[in-house]
């Protein structure tokens, strides 16, 4: 995953958070953040609006100081550097490029700051537009471009100095979600091209599961969960977590003596790895809870009826009320010609022990 590599050092561009602090008066938008983002990989901070995702960032680029904590670029302290001596990449949402320069004079712009010698520019600019497949435009302006195209030159401008790390601020949050989706897999593919640390920050959770190595769940300022994308939908590690990524149906249970048990009483299937025994809540996505007409009445599943059945094109959505009243829904990808259970039918709900999670808070 981190292999082709274009002038970084493979083991350059680590970052490390430690305990990362910062108020504004009395509100706290970063909490006691830590995380260790190895050189090369692709790191998404995910996380509602207002859950201090830029924050965290910004004290990563240097433009605003934490209270406290620290923060280390391979092992160096940068936590009070000021961010045009970090030499790290960042680009923004609303992608600010020079109106009256060229492409190719806003590319170039980071690397005449840094006084480097009129060819070596022309070089490095040329080199880096192909990158982003932009080297046809290089004398247009931004305003005869497509926000798509824009966006690219501005990842162009970020690139161009060569810096280990990445930091992108919802850079695709303007734009459209044909271009978006686009555009992530440009992103993706960059990233494995120049092997460089990114650190993206989005509300997206497709964006973050699609493109990511791994994701940092933000939420209030804090980091509830960092895992691999699969990991995360899998075994979201609390009730936040597993709501905000991904559908789910919450099931309040009960646990007793490593047995989950229903709001009726009946034994329901999930492995209670929590050691605890009292109320908890079992999270099931709507892909791995079945509804079986053939079931009804035997002591197979959750007994009750379907009360709504919806096509929603490549899946149909079901759903489900228990003869406890629970509201369950249920996915069915749309791939074969088998019947499927109407509005009205009684039906068993059930799902594999291992599809179930169960979580205590
Ligand atoms: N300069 C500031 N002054 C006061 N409060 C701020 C400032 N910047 C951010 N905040 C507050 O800090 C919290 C975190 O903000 P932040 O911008 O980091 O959130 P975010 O996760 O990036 O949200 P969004 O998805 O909306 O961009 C919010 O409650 C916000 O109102
Ligand atoms: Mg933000």
């Amino acid at each position: 995953m981190r292999a082709k590599v274009s002038g970084t050092d493979l083991k350059t561009g680590g970052i490390a958070l430690h305990n990362l602090q910062k108020r504004y008066g009395s509100a706290t938008a970063v909490d006691d953040v830590s995380l260790s983002v190895s050189p090369g990989e692709f790191i998404s901070l995910l996380g509602p609006s207002g859950s201090g995702k830029t924050t965290t960032l910004m004290m990563v680029a240097g433009f605003e100081l934490p209270d406290s904590g620290r923060v280390l670029l391979d092992d160096r302290d940068i936590t009070r550097l000021p961010p045009h001596r970090r030499e790290l990449g960042v680009i923004f949402q609303n992608y600010a490029l020079f109106p009256h320069m060229t492409v190719a004079e806003n590319v170039a712009y980071p690397l005449r700051m840094r006084r480097v010698a009129k060819a070596e520019v022309e070089a490095r600019v040329r080199r880096v537009l192909d990158q982003v497949h932009l080297g046809a435009l290089a004398s247009r302006r931004p305003h005869q471009m497509s926000g798509g195209q824009q966006q690219r030159v501005a990842i162009a401008r970020a690139l161009v100095f060569d810096p280990p790390v990445l930091l992108l601020d919802e850079p695709l949050g303007a734009l459209d979600k044909k271009l978006r989706e686009h555009l992530r897999g440009e992103i993706k593919t960059l990233h494995k091209e120049v092997g460089k640390t990114m650190i993206y920050v989005t509300h997206d959770q497709d964006e973050a599961l699609a493109m990511s190595d791994r994701v940092a769940v933000m939420h209030e300022g804090r980091i509830r969960q960092v895992s691999a994308p699969q990991e995360l939908y899998r075994r979201p590690a609390d009730l936040f977590v597993a709501s905000f990524v991904g559908e789910v149906n919450l099931i309040p249970v009960k646990l007793k003596s490593g047995v989950v048990y229903g709001g009726a009483g009946e034994k329901l299937p999930a492995a209670p790895w929590p050691d605890a025994d009292g109320d908890a809540t079992l999270c099931v996505r709507p892909e791995h809870l079945h509804l079986d007409p053939s079931a009804a009445g035997s002591s197979h599943g959750v007994p009750g009826h379907v009360v709504g059945r919806t096509f929603m094109g490549d899946a149909t959505i079901f759903e489900f009320r228990s003869d406890s009243g629970l509201r369950l829904t249920s996915k069915v990808l749309n791939i074969s010609a088998e019947s499927m259970p109407d509005v009205g039918d009684a039906c068993a709900a059930s799902w594999a022990v291992s599809d179930a999670t169960v979580l205590t808070e």
